[in-house]
């Protein structure tokens, strides 16, 4: 393994190793479900953090504890959005989803328990004060009403819209409930590094749509043994997705088109931005 395929799989595991320390000490129904709701996934935004930060000089033990941070939120947003009261979901990474497995109550209160823990986690990032802050409150606005819960607020409304959203809801909405949090780990090395965001700011604007279009193309052509989490829901719940309206092929498509705008904006990296370009041919090409 090489390359991206071990990036991806180093990034995924020091952010579940920070994770678990974090947790030491603490036993209990919630503390088992975090654990488990933090096990199995990509690593994607923690390989993202990472990745950003070595373009950026920042060592990866500093940058550790904002990767740990970015997949504990993530974590939770899975965990929320597969209740019975959002997705009613009972499949997640190939294993019973939070609320199967143990209960509502839990899998709600292991949400909270994860949103808080990322704050605690990003607060400890090995950066000067000033950047440390600048990742604190970009995470929470990446993260609420104007990030990723947004986004889920308006993939809910859109379920029972009378009419079907337009291209720009759709990106507007995907680009909250995916694309924020994409978009968070991507700057998160030039947020240490205390340098300019704007290429990476492009390149995760374009890659979480890619990641959200790849998404929604899985439920419609995946078999949910690969996929890890049930298949087919999203046109029987009417969510409005780029597939919904475009349909496959034209979504295919889009999604191709986003890899080359996220490729074209690494350009100022030169050959040290390989890695993030193979992570962005992945983010299509992935079964899962
Ligand atoms: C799934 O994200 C939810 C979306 C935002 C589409 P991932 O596909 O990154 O999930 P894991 O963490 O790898 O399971
Ligand atoms: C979920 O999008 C995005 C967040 C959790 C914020 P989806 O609902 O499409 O994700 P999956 O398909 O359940 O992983
Ligand atoms: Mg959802
Ligand atoms: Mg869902
Ligand atoms: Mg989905």
């Amino acid at each position: 393994m090489g390359g991206f395929a071990q990036a991806l799989a180093d990034a995924g595991a020091r952010a579940g190793a920070r994770i678990a320390a974090a947790l030491d000490g603490t036993e209990g129904p919630v503390r088992d479900a975090m654990i488990y709701a933090t096990t199995g996934g990509k690593g994607m935004r923690a390989f993202l953090v990472l990745e950003s930060a070595r373009l950026h000089g920042v060592g990866m033990d500093d940058a550790a504890p904002a990767a740990a941070a970015i997949e504990a939120l993530h974590a939770y947003s899975l965990v929320h959005d597969d209740l019975p009261c959002m997705d009613d979901d009972d499949l997640r990474r190939g294993h019973p989803t939070v609320h199967r497995k143990w209960d509502n109550a839990t899998a709600v209160l292991a949400g909270d328990a994860l949103q808080t823990l990322a704050f605690g986690l990003v607060a400890q990032t090995g950066v000067p004060d000033a950047a440390r802050l600048t990742l604190v409150r970009s995470l929470a606005q990446a993260s609420g009403v104007r990030g990723m819960v947004g986004g889920q607020a308006l993939d809910i409304a859109a379920e029972s819209a009378a009419t079907p959203l337009t291209l720009e809801q759709i990106t507007f909405l995907q680009s909250g409930k995916t694309g924020a949090l994409i978009e968070w780990s991507a700057m998160a090395g030039p947020r240490m590094a205390g340098a300019d965001t704007v290429a990476l700011g492009k390149y995760a604007r374009a890659l979480g749509l890619a990641f959200q279009i790849t998404d929604d193309i899985l439920d419609v052509e995946g078999d949910a043994q690969t996929v890890g989490k049930a298949v087919g829901k999203d046109a029987t719940a009417g969510k409005a997705t780029f597939v919904s309206l475009l349909g496959l092929n034209s979504a295919k498509a889009r999604a191709h088109a986003l890899v080359d705008e996220a490729c074209d904006a690494l350009s100022v990296y030169g050959n040290e931005g390989c890695t993030l370009r193979e992570a962005a041919q992945f983010v299509i090409a992935r079964k899962s």
